[in-house]
């Protein structure tokens, strides 16, 4: 419930940004309409968005494949799913495996209602984003966790 309200939340918020974003570039455009190349289920649902000056949105979808018996665990698809937004209304689409650990692919909401993602994404300068992860050498032992990120830019090539 907590998670659901939480989505609706931010998917409101993203549609608003982007509605914003693409009226104030592209003059005379009043509704946007991606039709996503695999519309294959699960759903998929906005996550984050990373805006860039010349007016391009990436925003990263996710797919929920599993939700913990107590939903306070959802485990997503093990993809990283960005689709980029330019200024003129074209969408690519971008589906890329990073080689993480397994344990990056899941969101928990905390007690107090927060989700915490160990993924995010970071606008860089034109056409690249940075893509924060975990790397933990024992995954039950909190203190050996470490922040990594790659690079990876809108035509989907990735950077250590
Ligand atoms: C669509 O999904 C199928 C099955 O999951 C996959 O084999 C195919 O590569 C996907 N196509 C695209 C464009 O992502
Ligand atoms: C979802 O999670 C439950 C509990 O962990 C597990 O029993 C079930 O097999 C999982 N379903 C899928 C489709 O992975
Ligand atoms: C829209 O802009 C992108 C990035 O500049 C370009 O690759 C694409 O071809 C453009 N599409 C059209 C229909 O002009
Ligand atoms: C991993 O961490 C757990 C919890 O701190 C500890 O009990 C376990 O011995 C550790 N495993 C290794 C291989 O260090």
């Amino acid at each position: 419930m907590i998670i659901r309200s939480h989505l609706n939340l931010i998917v409101l918020l993203i549609a608003w940004i982007i509605i914003f974003s693409l009226t104030s570039s592209v003059s005379g455009l009043g509704t946007f309409t991606h039709i996503e190349t695999n519309s294959s289920s699960p759903k998929p649902m906005m996550w984050q968005y990373g805006n860039y000056i010349d007016g391009t949105v990436v925003l990263r979808i996710i797919n929920v494949e599993n939700i913990s018996d107590t939903g306070d665990v959802v485990l997503i698809r093990q993809m990283l799913s960005l689709r980029i937004i330019y200024p003129n209304g074209t969408v690519s689409e971008i589906d890329k495996g990073l080689e993480i650990q397994e344990f990056n692919w899941q969101i928990t909401t905390t007690s107090d209602g927060i989700n915490q993602d160990p993924i995010s994404i970071f606008a860089l300068q034109r056409d690249n984003l940075l893509v924060r992860y975990f790397k933990a050498s024992n995954t039950s032992d909190i203190t050996t966790y470490e922040e990594w990120g790659r690079i990876i830019d809108w035509y989907g090539n990735l950077y250590r």
